[in-house]
């Protein structure tokens, strides 16, 4: 689809969201240019997993609108995938690695039909790009978790989806499966794609993302790495509980 690079990917004005009297996300405005890879940071419960559900449409908005490249969130869903945060998942449903995989491709397979040799294909490339081509017939339940993390992002690439949103899909992986990871979301960075990432260490924030977002309730910043990794406000978010890593005093340059 040819798109509008002055067009945000992602537009959310004003967005709140409340589980209970207390929002949990409280008024967020927020424009993402397309092509860009962002980090969602902020400290549990901050909201970080609510926004991606909330630009998702996942959990109900309290205020607030979003649009995906100009529209209206609801006539886009097409546009956005969604890799889950771990724990969101039951791992014990009996599927196949390549089953999660076309899970992907569903929006595309009329109800009545079976997937193409096009699904097929666009379900191996995926598996092959996280390296999880050789398990596609073993079931999701009988993968490590980094694994089974590789085949979730399989399903979103499958997907051809234009925005990834994936909640934290570092944790608990090793570092050499993260290097990886990465190395795939910079691969569809590189094909036009933008990626909203939930990530929570911060000491490798600045050098993995283009932009960060700041979040605890409420949006703290937005913008390049080096503006948003400011002690200050990172001191205020995190409530001083945090030894910060490569962060700048008020006004510093890197
Ligand atoms: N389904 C729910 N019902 C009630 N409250 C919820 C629900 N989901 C989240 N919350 C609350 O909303 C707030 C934000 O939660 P959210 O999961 O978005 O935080 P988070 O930043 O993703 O945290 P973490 O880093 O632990 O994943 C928290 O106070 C949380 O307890
Ligand atoms: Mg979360």
């Amino acid at each position: 689809m040819i798109t509008d690079a002055r067009v945000p990917a992602i537009q959310a004005e004003n967005l709140t969201v409340s589980y209970g009297p207390r929002p949990a996300l409280l008024d967020v405005s927020v424009a993402i240019e397309p092509g860009t890879l962002v980090g969602v940071i902020g400290p549990n419960g901050s909201g970080k997993s609510t926004l991606v559900k909330a630009i998702l449409g996942f959990v109900k908005r309290d205020f607030g609108t979003v649009k995906i490249f100009g529209q209206p969130v609801e006539e886009a869903l097409g546009r956005l995938a969604y890799v889950p945060q771990r724990g969101a998942v039951d791992w014990d449903y009996p599927v196949t690695v390549e089953e999660v995989a076309m899970m992907g491709r569903y929006g595309r397979i009329p109800w009545w039909g079976s997937p193409s040799a096009d699904d097929r294909r666009a379900v191996a490339e995926a598996l092959d790009i996280v390296r999880m081509g050789e398990f596609r017939a073993r079931q999701i339940g009988q993968l490590s978790g980094g694994q089974q993390q590789r085949v979730f992002m399989a399903r979103a690439l499958a997907q051809g989806a234009d925005i990834l949103l994936l909640d934290e899909p570092f944790a608990g992986v090793d570092a050499a499966t993260e290097r990886a990871l990465l190395e795939v979301l910079r691969q569809a960075r590189a094909a036009g794609r933008t990626l909203v990432v939930v990530h929570h260490d911060l000491a490798t924030a600045a050098e993995t993302f283009d932009r960060l977002l700041l979040l605890k309730q409420r949006l703290y910043g937005y913008g390049p790495p080096e503006a948003v990794l400011q002690e200050d406000l990172l001191s205020e978010v995190y409530e001083g509980r945090l030894r910060v890593f490569g962060t700048l005093k008020k006004g510093e340059k890197r």
